[in-house]
């Protein structure tokens, strides 16, 4: 199946000869919603503003419902909804006017009854008629993704939607895009929250310093880069780790009531027995244990680390 936004060897150089994005590849899926996560400055809204046309690339070819962004500029961006980043709108328009001339902008026929629908997803039906600069910020917030989604685009862009929202609305978006995946639309959002791609995310990428260091499967990724820890609560304080087993990849808390022994999630062998009869041997009794895996969080620190520790 053709992806929904195929994105080849992507490049953008600023003006400044900042090099923003380093031959980007990326295919998105039709239907999935798809993370790319990111620390500031990696790439994420200059990625972004050129598959919705707003910046120009400075080299590679992206694909969007099979329009060519650049040759087939209004066919591609029909199809595309994008909600930026930053609150900016016509301020003294109504609700109702702005979405209803968002849509039209897009070369839709009018159809209110649809226009109605997502306001009232929105919670925005009672505010209709108010002008935008009289709204709060969430409710601004609210008519952006209004204005994103007026034309019914097949593919939703979500640039950061949750950085400084309350959390009413971002339960309302999330359950929203919930719903458009339901219907097709394939989403991609931008955090760098990662529990929101954790909660989310078909699939995550994440992109550092203007490069894709990976693209994945949100489960297969977590799997694969995945480190379980067990926790020993111990029966008493243990001054140091004996030397004898220093080798293992065993912390001690800094209140010295606990260890903590790490593993791969990927070999067969933990060493947990090995580990456990060792600790008996040296006298150190334990009274808990558990185990926890590692958060995307500690994933994505690993890659962004990792990343950059590969090219010095
Ligand atoms: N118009 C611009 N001119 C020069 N540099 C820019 C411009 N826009 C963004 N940048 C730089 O490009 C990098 C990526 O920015 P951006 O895509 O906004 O990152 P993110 O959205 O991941 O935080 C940053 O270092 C930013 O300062
Ligand atoms: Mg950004």
């Amino acid at each position: 199946m053709q992806p929904a936004v195929s994105i080849q060897q992507l490049e953008k150089t600023y003006a400044s000869g900042f090099r923003a994005l380093k031959s980007v590849d990326l295919d998105i899926r039709r239907g999935e919603i798809f993370a790319l996560l990111g620390p500031n400055g990696a790439g994420k809204t200059t990625l972004i503003s050129i598959v919705c046309g707003i910046v120009t690339p400075s080299g590679g070819r992206v694909v969007a419902d099979g329009h060519d962004i650049v040759r087939d500029y209004r066919a591609a961006r029909q199809k595309i909804g994008l909600v930026p980043q930053e609150l900016s709108t016509d301020a003294f328009e109504s609700v109702w006017a702005t979405v209803r001339f968002s849509r039209g902008l897009y070369g839709r026929p009018r159809d209110d009854a649809y226009l109605e629908g997502l306001l009232r997803d929105l919670s925005l039906w009672d505010k209709r008629d108010s002008k935008i600069l009289a709204l709060s910020g969430g409710m601004k917030r609210r008519v952006l993704i209004a204005k994103a989604l007026s034309h019914e685009p097949t593919i939703l862009f979500l640039d950061e939607p949750t950085a400084g929202v309350d959390v009413e609305l971002r339960h309302d978006m999330w359950q929203m895009v919930r719903r458009l995946r339901e219907r097709g639309v394939t989403v991609i959002l931008t955090t760098h929250y990662i529990e929101e791609a954790e909660d989310m995310a078909d699939r995550i990428g994440v992109i550092n310093k203007g490069e894709l260091v990976v693209v994945e499967d949100k489960d297969v990724l977590m799997r694969r880069l995945g480190r379980k820890q067990l926790t020993l609560a111990l029966q008493a304080p243990l001054e140091r780790i004996p030397d004898e087993l220093s080798g293992l990849p065993l912390e001690l808390s800094g209140d010295h009531l606990s260890l903590v022994y790490t593993f791969d999630t990927q070999t067969e062998e933990t060493g947990i027995a090995d580990l456990l009869r060792r600790l008996g041997t040296h006298g150190i009794d334990f009274r808990d244990l558990n185990s926890s895996e590692s958060s995307l969080e500690e994933i994505f620190v690993g890659l962004v680390h990792g990343s950059e520790g590969g090219r010095r």
